[in-house]
C-alpha cells in the first residue's frame, strides 16, 4: 500500500507518461526490486526520464548514418529515442520536447540539406518558447568550403535564441566525422544517464578554416571531349598525373577549387575608380551568387535586387552603383570559392599514378544568354602540361563490396564516373564478383562514354551484363529505369542472391525516379505491399548494399 501523497505523486506520473515510459518504469522497478532489496541502494542507478528526439538533415546520408547509430546506442543503453527525417519534422511539437538533438549537414553555400530546408526556415521564424528544451547539435561539415558546418550553427544559435538550454556545446565534424561522432555519442549518453542534465555548455568557438585537406599537385596529360559532333553535350575525360603519392579508392571523388577568369575581373573593377585589390577577386565567389548574398550586396548599393541567383558583373550592369561604395567593401562581403568534387573514374591499379575525371560542361541560359558553369568550364580550359591542384575527397558510403560479390550499377551520363573506375579495379583485381552496368545518355552514336572500354570489359567477361538507354534515339524518351523494368525478374534475383546496388549521377529527377523503379520492382516480384519494399531497399541501404552518389 502506498501513503496517500506518493500515490498521487505516482498517478500524476501516470497521467503525464506516454505507454511506452509506463512500461520502462515497470520494467525499471521490476529489475530494481529483482536487484536490490534496500532503496538506498539506488542512488547510482541511472534514471532516464527525458526521451531525446534525434532530427537529421541529410544531403547523401551521413547525418542519417549517424542519427541511427546513436539511436542504437542509446537503446543498448536503455534510453528510448526518437529518430525523425528534418522533413518530416512539425515545428508544432517542438515546445514539448525535453531533449533535442539536431544531426546537420551543410550544402551549397552555408545551406541546409535539401530535406531540412523548412525545418530550417520555420525555426528561424518561430518565436515559440523552448525554455523547458535542452538541445545538442553536431554539424556535419566539410572544412575545404568556406562557410564550415554553417548549417548546424545556425540550428544551435536558432535553438538557443528561443531559450533552449544548451546541453552539450555546438559540435563540427569534418568528413572524417565517425571519431568525432562517437565521442560526441558517449557524451550525450552520459548526459542523458545523469538523472537531471548538467548545467549548459557554452557555444564552443568555430574556426572558420580553410581547408586542411592534403592538397596535390598534378598535371593534365590528356584532355578529350567523349561526345562526336552531333551531340547536345560536351563531357570531358581528363587524366591527371602526379608524381605525389595519392591514396584513393574507387567511389572516391577529387575536389578542385576553381579560379576565375582575369576578363571577368576587369571588367567588375571596371565599375570602380580605385582597383589596386581586384586581383583578389580571383578567387572570390562572383558567380551564381545565392539570394542571401544578393540580399547583402543590395543592401550595399541601396537596391532592391530581385534575381534569385545572378553574376556579380549581371549585376552590375543591370543595377546602379553608388558612387561611394569602394571595390574594397564589394570584395569584402563576397564568399571564396567553394570547391567542386568529381567522382573518379580510374582506378590505381589500372591507371598508376593518375587520377581521371569525367565532367561534363554544364550549360545553361540567363535572359537568353547562354553561360556555362565555373569548374566546368575552367577544367575544359585548363591547358594540358601546367600544374594542377587538387584535394582527394574520401567517400566511405560509396565502396565496392568483397572481391566475390555482385554488383549491379546505374550510372546515366557522368553517373558513368565511379563505375568505370569500380570496373578498371575489378579487372586489374581478377574480382570474381559479377558486374552489370546500366548506362544511359542522349544517342548511342555520340553519347556513348568509354564505349570501346566497356565493350572491351563484355567481351572480356568483366562485364558480365550491360544495358543502355539511349533517351532521345526513338520518339519516346528511353531512361535506365526503363531497362531495369524490363529486367525486373534478373533485377530481383540479382538482389535476392546477395548483389550490392549503386546509383550515380544526377540527383534528381534520375536517382529519385530510379529508386520509384526499384520499389516498384521489389514489390511486384517479392509479391508484397508498398510499404514492405520500402522497408527492403532500407534494409539493403543499411547494410550498405544499396549506395548512392548522386548530384
Ligand atoms: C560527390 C559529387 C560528385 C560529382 N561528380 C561529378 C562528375 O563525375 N562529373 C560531373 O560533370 N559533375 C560531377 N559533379 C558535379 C560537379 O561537382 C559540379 O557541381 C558541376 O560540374 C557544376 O559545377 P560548375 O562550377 O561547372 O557550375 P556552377 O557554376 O556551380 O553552376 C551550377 C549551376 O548553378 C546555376 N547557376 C550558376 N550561375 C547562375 C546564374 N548566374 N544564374 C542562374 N543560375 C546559375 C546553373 O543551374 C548551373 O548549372 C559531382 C558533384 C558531387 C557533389
Ligand atoms: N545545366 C547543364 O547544362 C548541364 C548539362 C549536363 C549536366 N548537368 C548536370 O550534371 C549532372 C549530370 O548530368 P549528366 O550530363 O551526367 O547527365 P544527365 O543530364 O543526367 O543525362 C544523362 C541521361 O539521363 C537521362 N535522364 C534525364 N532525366 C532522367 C530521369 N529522370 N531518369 C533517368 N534518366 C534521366 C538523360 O535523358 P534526356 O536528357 O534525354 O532527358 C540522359 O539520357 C546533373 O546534375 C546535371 O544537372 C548540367
Ligand atoms: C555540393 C556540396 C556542397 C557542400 N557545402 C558545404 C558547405 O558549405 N560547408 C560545409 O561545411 N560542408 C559542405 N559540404 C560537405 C558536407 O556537409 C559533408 O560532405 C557532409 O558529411 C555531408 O553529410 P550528409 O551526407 O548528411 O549530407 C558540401 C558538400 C557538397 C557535396
Amino acid at each position: 500500500m502506498l501513503a496517500e501523497n506518493k500515490l498521487v505523486v505516482l498517478k500524476d506520473f501516470i497521467q503525464k507518461s506516454s505507454r511506452e515510459e509506463i512500461i520502462w518504469a515497470n520494467g525499471y522497478l521490476a529489475g530494481f526490486l529483482a536487484q536490490n532489496e534496500t532503496a538506498t541502494q539506488i542512488a547510482a542507478t541511472p534514471v532516464v526520464t527525458v526521451k531525446p528526439t534525434i532530427i537529421y538533415g541529410t544531403e547523401t546520408g551521413n547525418s542519417k548514418k549517424l542519427a541511427a547509430q546513436l539511436q542504437a546506442l542509446l537503446k543498448k543503453n536503455k534510453i528510448q529515442s526518437k529518430v525523425v527525417d528534418a522533413f518530416q519534422y512539425s515545428l508544432d511539437k517542438i515546445e514539448k520536447e525535453d531533449f533535442l538533438i539536431v544531426i546537420m549537414s551543410t550544402q551549397g553555400e552555408g545551406d541546409a540539406p535539401q530535406n531540412a530546408v523548412k525545418f530550417f526556415d520555420n525555426l528561424s521564424n518561430s518565436n515559440v518558447n523552448l525554455s523547458k528544451t535542452q538541445f545538442a547539435v553536431l554539424g556535419l561539415g566539410d572544412s575545404s568550403y568556406p562557410l564550415f558546418c554553417k548549417a548546424g550553427e545556425v540550428i544551435d544559435e536558432q535553438l538557443n535564441r528561443l531559450n533552449a538550454k544548451r546541453a552539450l556545446a555546438f559540435q563540427t565534424a569534418d568528413v572524417d566525422f565517425a571519431p568525432v561522432a562517437e565521442n560526441w555519442f558517449k557524451e550525450i549518453l552520459d548526459l542523458l544517464q545523469k538523472a537531471g542534465i548538467e548545467a549548459p555548455t557554452a557555444k564552443k568557438e568555430i574556426i572558420n578554416t580553410t581547408s586542411h585537406k592534403k592538397s596535390y599537385t598534378g598535371n593534365i596529360t590528356h584532355k578529350v571531349v567523349l561526345n562526336d559532333r552531333e551531340s547536345n553535350k560536351e563531357t570531358y575525360h581528363i587524366e591527371i598525373s602526379t608524381e605525389e603519392d595519392i591514396q584513393y579508392e574507387p567511389g572516391d571523388a577529387i575536389g578542385f577549387f576553381p579560379k576565375n577568369k582575369e576578363e571577368e575581373i576587369n571588367q567588375i573593377a571596371d565599375f570602380f575608380t580605385f582597383k589596386e585589390n581586384a586581383s583578389l577577386l580571383i578567387d572570390r565567389n562572383i558567380r551564381g551568387l545565392s539570394k542571401k548574398s544578393l540580399t547583402i550586396i543590395g543592401a550595399l548599393f541601396g537596391q532592391d535586387i530581385t534575381e534569385e541567383k545572378s553574376d556579380l558583373l549581371d549585376i552590375l550592369n543591370k543595377y546602379s552603383k553608388p558612387e561611394q561604395v569602394t571595390l574594397d567593401e564589394l570584395i569584402a562581403l563576397l564568399h571564396p570559392i567553394a570547391p567542386r568534387l568529381y567522382s573518379i573514374s580510374s582506378a590505381l591499379e589500372a591507371h598508376e599514378e593518375q587520377v581521371h575525371i569525367t565532367v561534363t560542361l554544364s550549360t545553361f541560359e540567363v535572359d537568353e544568354i547562354r553561360k556555362t558553369g565555373l569548374c566546368s568550364q575552367f577544367l575544359a580550359d585548363y591547358p594540358k602540361e601546367t600544374a594542377i591542384d587538387f584535394y582527394i575527397h574520401k567517400n566511405q558510403n560509396f565502396k565496392l563490396p568483397q572481391a566475390d560479390k555482385d554488383i549491379i550499377m546505374i550510372g546515366p551520363g557522368t553517373g558513368i564516373a565511379p563505375f568505370r573506375s569500380f570496373l578498371a579495379h575489378r579487372d586489374a583485381t581478377g574480382a570474381e564478383g559479377k558486374n552489370w552496368l546500366v548506362f544511359g545518355e542522349q544517342h548511342f552514336v555520340c553519347d556513348f562514354y568509354y564505349q570501346t572500354e566497356i565493350q572491351e570489359w563484355l567481351t572480356t567477361g568483366v562485364l558480365t551484363k550491360l544495358d543502355t538507354a539511349f533517351s532521345r534515339d526513338q520518339k519516346e524518351k528511353i531512361y535506365v529505369q526503363d531497362r531495369l523494368k524490363e529486367n525486373a525478374k534478373e533485377v530481383y534475383q540479382w538482389l535476392e542472391n546477395g548483389a550490392y546496388l549503386y546509383v550515380c549521377g544526377q540527383k534528381n529527377p534520375m536517382s529519385s525516379d530510379v529508386e520509384t523503379t526499384l520499389l516498384e520492382i521489389i514489390e511486384t516480384e517479392k509479391g508484397i505491399k508498398r510499404e514492405e519494399a520500402v522497408a527492403y531497399l532500407e534494409a539493403l541501404e543499411t547494410e550498405g548494399r544499396y549506395q548512392k552518389d548522386v548530384y
